[in-house]
């Protein structure tokens, strides 16, 4: 059967340490200087409907340094921008590639591909979810911490794509999560009820930053706008003031608190240049995570 990454909700706890465990294994061994040449004659197709950097780059580079290849795609590129149905789409690719990894607006996009391939879909960012991004980010997590399960991690600023995926992350993997959203920003309400159900520790919603970190091992902050939001960005700036991860949100955590950015960051936005770099901030050692995240999750994935 294929197996579809479209969010984190379709793996459980055991899955989702093991893409942790077999990442943090490859990237041991890549430093030793062992490569695993795992996908040599396979193919994955990368669609992309929104910029990337290093979730391009990183998906390119695992495939390629596993012995791989990689077709990247834009979206405007092919006929989805001429409106050919996803489900043509999605059966046409699976004859040609042995995976599709897609960056796109819509989740109901991925959901669609991924309802009609014969070969796995992996989301690389929607506006509802980021689910390979927090792996790499719990993965980084688990290195500066140990396990995650006691800890408390927080969020702060807008309940977007990467807010849905920590909480479906905080469910699945059993760590208290706290969230401090602006009103009429919140996470999605359906995703939250889903996983509070299904949580062993709260997950809870406030609107008060200092609060939320009080005491916190793990901050959390992303964009104002995210891509697609760019119309909006001059209100949610006067929004989100207010939720700056700076230094002196930073002391209502814990001493040694770790702050995580999956970044493009803008500094004196969400977060001040002196947090971003500053010995806290581990934002760097996420995205160097991506890749051999991304290693893993290929490797289980593509058969
Ligand atoms: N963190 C992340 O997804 O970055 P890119 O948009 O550069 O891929
Ligand atoms: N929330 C951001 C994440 C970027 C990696 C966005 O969707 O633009």
């Amino acid at each position: 059967m294929t197996t579809h990454l479209t969010s984190l909700w379709d793996f459980d706890q055991q899955q989702l340490q093991a893409f942790i465990d077999r990442a943090r294994q490859l990237k041991d061994e890549a430093k030793q200087g062992i490569h695993h040449k795992s996908l040599t004659g396979k193919t994955i197709g990368l669609i992309f409907e929104k910029p990337s950097t290093r979730t391009r780059v990183s998906f390119e580079a695992a495939m390629y340094g596993m012995g791989g290849q990689v077709i990247y795609l834009p979206g405007r590129d092919t006929q989805l921008s001429r409106h050919e149905p996803l489900k043509d789409m999605a059966r046409v690719m699976s004859r040609y590639v042995n995976g599709l990894v897609v960056r796109t607006f819509g989740q109901n996009i991925v959901d669609e591909l991924a309802a009609y391939a014969s070969i796995p879909v992996i989301n690389a960012l929607t506006d509802l979810h980021h689910p390979c991004q927090i792996l790499s980010d719990i993965m980084t997590v688990i290195e500066k911490k140990g396990a995650v399960s006691d800890l408390h991690i927080t969020w702060v600023g807008d309940g977007n794509n990467m807010a849905n995926s920590w909480i479906h992350a905080a469910a699945r993997l059993g760590f208290r999560l706290t969230l401090a959203c602006p009103a009429g920003y919140e996470p999605n309400a359906d995703i939250l009820a889903e996983a509070r159900k299904a949580a062993l520790q709260p997950i809870t919603l406030l609107r008060d930053p200092a609060q939320a970190v009080a005491g916190a091992d793990v901050i959390n902050v992303d964009v104002w706008a995210s891509m697609g939001q760019e119309d909006e960005a001059e209100a949610r700036m006067r929004v989100f003031q207010s939720y700056q991860v700076n230094n002196e949100l930073l002391s209502a955590a814990a001493p040694d608190a770790i702050v995580l950015h999956c970044l493009p960051a803008h500094r004196g936005e969400e977060i001040t240049e002196e947090v971003l770099e500053g010995p806290q901030c581990v934002a760097f050692d996420q995205a160097e995570n991506k890749l051999h995240i991304h290693k893993s999750i290929l490797e289980t994935l593509i058969k």
